[in-house]
């Protein structure tokens, strides 16, 4: 029995390690093309991280703001307003490019390594 239950939690550690790595991974091919620390197409992780997290704080709402702005990018809901998106442009839409759950899933890895 303590064998089994001893095998099961490795087994489920490891599968949340490589799922950790997968997303980093899936990161910086999906979105660090534009979102680099040395990137002038768009904000750092970091800076986006800070910038949506200082009006939605909590995990939840971060995660719901930000799903929506990827399916559905408009000038009037980004954090980083005019001025930004002069510079920048609007985010294109992520819509057909990855599907739902991965999108959480790298906006759950922004908000958790980013703008703490
Ligand atoms: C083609 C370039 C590009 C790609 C690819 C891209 N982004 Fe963006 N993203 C931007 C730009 C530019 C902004 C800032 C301007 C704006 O608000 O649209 C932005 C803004 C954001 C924001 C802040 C929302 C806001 O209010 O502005 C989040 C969160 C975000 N991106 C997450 C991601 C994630 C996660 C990925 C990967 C799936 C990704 N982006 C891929 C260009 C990109």
């Amino acid at each position: 029995m303590y064998i089994v239950l001893k095998m099961t939690l490795t087994t489920l550690l490891f599968s949340l390690l490589v799922y950790a790595e997968d997303t980093a991974k899936l990161f910086g091919k999906n979105c660090a093309m534009c979102h680099d620390e040395s990137s002038t197409i768009a904000p750092s992780p970091e800076v986006v991280a800070v910038a949506v997290k200082a009006k939605y704080p909590a995990k939840e709402k971060f995660t719901n703001f930000s799903l929506d702005f990827m399916l559905d990018p408009k000038e009037e809901k980004s954090v980083f307003g005019k001025a930004a998106i002069e510079n920048y442009g609007l985010m294109i839409s992520q819509k057909d490019v990855l599907p739902e759950e991965t999108l959480k899933a790298l906006i759950e890895y922004l908000y958790d390594n980013y703008g703490k």
